[in-house]
């Protein structure tokens, strides 16, 4: 058997990994400004958190929702703690495009509304509803195509008003920092107003956290800049770190009923001691100042290039758009200078690095990234 060749890959074989570092096989190292999509929040293998899966690994690795697992009760209540959503309720999934998924329908169980409002240039994943509220046909299946779904342009507040006059709404999702379609930060008073109308029409406000959340930007939900609440929070990429785990925190308005959601393998033990020792180390090492702090510094530094169209972001999620001549930058940056980076269409570098990115390491990327954008 062979790989289904969807991915367009490197040619680097990476295997090994520690904190924001990563050898290839041949010895080569690359500093990690990416982390694999995101997900590396707390760095590769982390002392603390082996430690914590090995433990767990030993006691037992997995059993279904059908008995009790108290891992999952401590996971919801340091993660409501850390938060600042104590009264929130947590479902447990394995990915992200489930929270959405389940997210979406929760919101229509809730108020047995049908239309869901997403804007332009928004991801939210691959599953059913999830790609039909992602702003990409090319990824959306015959089957996924469906009516329910209004895509409403980035950050267009009037816009906003008249689908929610013209249409019976059901939810609005929405990434506090759109990652995909190229590190956009949503205005607060854009969330602000998404509140206010989804209060007004008994609709479901779903912030997709899933690569903006998790501490990343220095606050635990992106969203928190707007000083509202969402009704459901997903997440997922920087849960685990790497462990597959991803979950909705839900509104204590919306009640839950047996057999409303389900997982076979979501808020496994394995999985809970995995988030559990990301929490820990975030708390324990203020990565949440961390990610702050550093991810300012970087952003003010790369400010200063006069060659950069524009830099965008938040704490350690940082979009830097380059003119189209700088087209070879990610190559040259992973090629001639081993970093690690994301991009975005057309033309933007993704920084998405560990939490706990050290000042030395960014001034590295700085130094390599001046060398790239002066040849
Ligand atoms: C904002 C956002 N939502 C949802 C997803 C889907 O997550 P997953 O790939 O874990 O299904 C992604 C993945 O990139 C994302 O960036």
């Amino acid at each position: 058997m062979k790989l289904f060749d969807v991915y367009p890959i490197n040619p680097i074989n990476i295997v090994k990994g520690v904190g924001s570092l990563v050898y290839d096989d041949k010895g080569q190292e690359y500093l990690d400004l990416y982390g694999g999509h995101a997900v590396i929040s707390i760095g590769h293998t982390n002392t603390h958190y082996v430690k914590r899966l090995e433990n767990q690994l030993h006691q037992i690795g997995f059993y279904s929702n059908s008995i009790e697992i108290p891992l999952q009760k401590e996971l919801a209540e340091k993660l409501g703690r850390v938060s600042g959503k104590e009264d929130y309720q947590l479902f447990l999934v394995n990915s992200g495009a489930e929270a959405n998924e389940n997210a979406l329908k929760l919101a229509s169980f809730y108020n047995g509304k049908k239309k869901v409002i997403a804007f332009t240039g928004a991801f939210h994943g691959r599953t059913s509803l999830a790609v039909a509220v992602t702003d990409n046909p090319k990824i959306v299946a015959p089957v996924n195509e469906t009516d329910n779904v209004i895509f409403v342009p980035w950050k267009d507040e009037a816009a906003l008003e008249q689908t929610f006059v013209d249409n019976e709404i059901s939810s609005v999702i929405i990434e506090g920092i759109q990652g995909v379609g190229g590190i956009q930060v949503a205005p607060e008073s854009f969330l602000q107003k998404i509140r206010s109308l989804c209060d007004t029409h008994n609709a479901v406000f779903i912030a997709d956290g899933i690569q903006c959340g998790y501490g990343r930007t220095g606050k635990f939900y992106s969203h928190d800049f707007a000083g509202i609440n969402a009704d459901i929070y997903t997440m997922a990429k920087g849960m685990g770190n790497g462990f597959p785990i991803g979950a909705i925190s839900i509104s204590p308005k919306i009640q839950p009923a047996y057999g409303m959601l389900g997982t076979t393998f979501g808020g496994n033990h394995l999985a809970c001691a995995a988030a559990l020792a990301v929490l820990e180390v975030m708390e324990q090492d203020n990565l949440l100042q961390n990610a702050a702090t550093v991810g300012a510094y970087l952003i003010d530094e790369l400010k200063k290039f006069k060659q950069v169209k524009e830099v965008r972001g938040r704490g350690l999620m940082i979009g830097i758009e380059l003119p189209a001549e700088y087209a070879h930058a990610k190559k040259d940056l992973l090629f001639k200078h081993h970093i690690f980076t994301g991009e975005a269409k057309p033309n933007v570098i993704r920084l998405l690095p560990a939490l706990n990115l050290t000042k030395a390491h960014a001034d590295q990327f700085l130094e390599a990234f001046t060398t790239v954008i002066n040849k």
